[in-house]
């Protein structure tokens, strides 16, 4: 199940997957994170349901002659997305690569293309169904491509922690603000109450729209994103942040931690950048003399705090593409966009964070043959693995996601 791979020669690998509640918390977790192969129904997740259809074997040697005809016959009713999160054999088909914030813009700026073919996880597909009209469709070429971070919170989670919140007499005062890492039902609870949705590109911009409305902000589901934004951008101190815990009674905080809180952090994260540790910026450091260390936001605030560069995949790619010849970097991100930059600047020495180390597991369930199953598939006349979000709960999101999108 996990999806492993050596940073380096010599390394050893440690099982793991983007679905375990590693980083040393005590999570209790209500439903089965990662369905086994996409099997089965898992109504706890931000996905769902099951993966269907029969799809050709990974060894078949005319898989990308395959993709590429069934691309041709769709011609302009298709555009397909990938994340840079992507595997290389997908992100070869992708007519635009990004991360979650342009590749939200540009499915909204694709009126005309009949099929949107997300090659990303479910929350990306479902911001997509909400920011494209009724007539186009949008397909997850796996439905098991969900995340884990945006299964830390469940819509009666967050309703109860509101609840709190509303007794306590501060709901009024606070805006929820959601990672764009969030199922469609938390973009929902966010839009209805006023709130604004963010990624990792434009946290900074959406936690200065909410402070400019509200006192505090509920910020789900990723706490470092939330912690390293507002300590480290923003201005704000450690003291001023709390975690709160769902699994905990009141969230495991006090009536007067809620009150003098600025910050009300989710406890979420990303079990792929949870990965990184302190230890593993010293230890490059040391063994690579000069490296610059580059992390994305979502890693612990003790790792951002120790880096150099701190920035959303987009950032960490300008970064990289800006770096002088011969400089050497390590580099705190999901390690298909580690290789791929790797290869791309054979002049400049490009590393893994961590030694060991691990792809995003459910990332990469979008692999070539669901790819080419999924565009063989609609230019059959069916439509596969179709991902739709409620009327309700999409009107609600799209204010919450068009905010963002207006954002200064
Ligand atoms: P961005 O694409 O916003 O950088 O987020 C990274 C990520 O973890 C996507 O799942
Ligand atoms: Fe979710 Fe992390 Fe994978 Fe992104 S990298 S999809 S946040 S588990």
């Amino acid at each position: 199940m996990a999806a492993c791979a050596l940073a380096g020669k010599g390394h050893s690998v440690s099982g793991h997957s983007s679905g375990s509640r590693g980083e040393g918390h005590d999570y209790h977790v209500t439903a089965p994170v990662l369905l086994l192969l996409g099997r089965g129904k898992d109504s706890g997740s931000e996905r769902g349901v099951e993966c269907p259809g029969d799809l050709p074997a990974p060894s078949d040697p005319g898989l990308v002659e395959r993709a590429r005809a069934a691309k041709a016959a769709l011609g302009e009713r298709v555009f397909v997305l990938g994340h840079h999160y992507q595997r290389d054999e997908v992100i070869q088909f992708a007519d635009v690569t990004g991360d979650s914030f342009k590749l939200a813009r540009e499915a909204a700026a694709r009126p005309d293309a009949e099929f949107i073919v997300f090659c990303g996880v479910h929350f990306m597909a479902e911001s997509a169904d909400i920011l494209t009209s009724d007539a186009q469709k949008v397909v997850l070429p796996d439905l098991a491509a969900g995340c884990s971070m945006a299964d830390m919170a469940v819509l009666e989670q967050v309703e109860q922690a509101w609840d709190l919140l509303t007794d306590l007499g501060i709901a009024e005062s606070t805006i929820p603000v959601t990672y764009m890492n969030s199922s469609a039902d938390i973009k929902g609870f966010v839009g209805r109450n006023k709130g604004v949705v963010c990624t990792s590109s434009n946290a900074k911009r959406a936690l200065t729209w909410a402070f400019e409305r509200g006192e505090k902000v509920l910020f789900l589901p990723d706490q470092h994103l939330g912690r390293n934004t507002a300590v480290l951008e923003m201005g704000f101190s450690l003291d001023d942040c709390v975690l709160y815990d769902p699994h905990k009674p009141d969230g495991g905080l006090t009536d007067d931690q809620f009150r003098r809180a600025k910050m009300i952090l989710w406890r979420g994260h990303c079990s792929v950048h949870g990965r990184f540790t302190l230890e593993c910026v010293n230890e490059v450091r040391e063994r690579v003399p000069g490296v610059n260390v580059l992390v994305h936001p979502e890693c612990r605030h003790e790792v951002v705090t120790a880096a150099d560069y701190v920035g959303s995949t987009e950032y960490i790619i300008k970064t990289l593409d800006a770096a002088p010849a011969g400089s050497k970097w390590a580099v705190g991100t999901e390690l298909n966009l580690v290789r791929r930059l790797a290869n791309a600047h054979p002049d400049k020495e490009i590393m893994f964070l961590d030694r060991t180390v691990c792809y995003c597991s459910t990332m990469n369930r979008i692999d070539l043959p669901h790819l080419v199953w999924a565009l063989e598939e609609l230019v059959a006349g069916r439509v596969p693995n179709r991902i739709t979000v409620d009327a309700d709960t999409a009107h609600h999101a799209r204010s919450a996601l068009d905010q963002m999108l207006a954002l200064p």
